[in-house]
Parts: C-alpha cells; structure tokens; sequence
C-alpha cells in the first residue's frame, strides 16, 4: 500500500525551500539507517531554486555529502556545459556550492549517444545498488504540462521497457533522443516525489491526481511506488485545480 502525501506552498521560494528541507531529512534519514542515501535528482527549470536552497549555509551542513550519492531521472543529449544539461544545471546549482566526494555524483554520460550512455549508466547502477532493479532511498520527479515526468512521454518506447532501469528513449516531438530511468526504477523507489510549481501545470496535476487512470498517454499517472511513498511538492498555482476535499491527508502551508 502506497502512502500518498500532498503538500501544497503559498509560492515558488516556499516551495523551493520545504522540498531542499524535505530532501536534506530523506538524506540523513537513509544514511541513519543504512549508511548512506541514493538520489536521482530531476531535471528541468523548476528543481533549480530546490538544488540553490539544498546548497545554502544553512541547509548544506546539515547533510553529510560523504554518504550521499546523486544520481539523475533522466539527461538530454547534450554535452555537460550545455544549458540544456540536467547534470550542467545540479552542478551549477548544487554540486559546484557543496563538498561531494566527485565519485559520489554519477552522471549520465550523453556525449556518449543515447544507447551508449544508457547502457554506462545501468552499470553505474549496478555497481552501485546490485544487478536487480535500483531501490532508490528518493526520486525527485518534475512534471510536464502533457504528462510526462522524467524522460518518459506520452506513447514513446521507453514506457514499455519492464527489464532494464535505464532506457535510451526517442522523443518524436522534441525529434531529439533522452536517457531515463524506466517506470520499474521510478516504481521501486523507497520514496518518489513530484515537485509541481506554476498555473501552467495547474490543469495536468489535476488530471494526474484528481481523475486520471493509470495510462501511457499520461505517464506520470503510471508512476506508483510499489512499496514505497509518493509524495506531492506542489505551490498554489499547480494546486489551484485540485479537489482538496479528495485528500484527507493535503496539508496546506
Ligand atoms: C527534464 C526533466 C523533465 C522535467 C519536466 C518539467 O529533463 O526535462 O526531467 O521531466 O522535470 O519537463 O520541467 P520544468 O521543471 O522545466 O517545467
């Protein structure tokens, strides 16, 4: 039985700041109980104030980045300086602020070509978490306004990939090729949390959360921790269209 959590902030800086304090706790509570934490950060615009606040005075010494290794959702096939580099924008806004051990940070490594860099990083997986599907202690997930959440979209090949953890993954609509987790990774995390901010997903996280079976065609309606939390980051504006009366548990800031 999944627990499933909503919390929903006044504005984007709340927002930003509650999910760096939430992902700090998941952090020192894995490594309190197993020694140490593995993350797969999100991509994309709206986590970026998230990796700014996790990397402050305040909150960065709370974590103990020895035992902390990152890993990634998902990447685009562009070389790390680029500025559509989900490991360029973690390491301007997080790693280049903190002191990580370098072998903790484990990239996907696009400038290899989409397959290639798929198939290095399931062994960086296996390395690291065994030859079974990766249990992550965290998932950080972002969402698209057409339902997509990593590099999983509607109606493309990776969502129906059920052995491998990573998948190389061609987008027709952004005629470009991604690397991803695939749902079997994202469904066997200890805990997955989306992270919504923005009136532009307001009507996507309602289909998502309010109405929305399970389908390939809204991807993110297929993410469901088997045992594990899925939790919900959202600010009023991604929140303003849900039916909060839905969720005993929505806590409101
Ligand atoms: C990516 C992300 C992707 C992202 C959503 C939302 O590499 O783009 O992994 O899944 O989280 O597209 O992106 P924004 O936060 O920019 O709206």
């Amino acid at each position: 039985m999944i627990s499933l959590q909503i919390y929903i902030y006044p504005d984007y800086d709340a927002l930003s700041k509650a999910t760096a304090e939430h992902v700090a706790s998941v952090m020192n509570d894995a490594i309190t109980a197993r020694g140490k934490c593995i993350v797969a950060l999100s991509g994309g615009e709206t986590p970026k104030n998230v990796y700014a606040a996790l990397a402050s005075e305040s909150l960065k010494r709370r974590v103990d980045w020895e035992n902390v290794h990152i890993f990634f959702g998902d990447e685009r096939m562009v070389p790390a300086d680029d500025a559509q580099s989900n490991f360029g924008m973690v390491k301007r806004e997080l790693f280049s602020n903190i002191k990580i051990p370098q072998k903790n940070i484990h990239r996907i490594w696009a400038e290899l070509g989409a397959e290639e860099a798929a198939i290095a990083y399931e062994e960086e997986l296996q390395i690291e978490m065994g030859y079974e599907i990766p249990q992550f202690d965290l998932i950080l997930l972002g969402l698209g306004v057409e339902g997509h959440t990593a590099s999983l979209f509607p109606d493309t090949a990776a969502l129906h990939e059920t052995e491998r953890s990573v998948s190389a993954n061609f987008i027709p609509k952004l005629n470009s090729w991604r690397v991803t987790l695939t749902l079997a990774t994202l469904n066997n995390a200890r805990e997955v949390c989306f992270l919504v901010s923005g009136q532009n997903k307001a009507e996507i996280v309602q289909k998502v959360l309010d109405d929305e079976s399970p389908t390939f065609e809204i991807p993110a309606t297929l993410i469901s921790p088997i045992h594990g939390k899925k939790q919900w980051m959202l600010d009023a504006d991604a929140a303003a269209l849900l039916d909060s009366s839905k969720y005993p548990d929505l806590k409101k800031f």
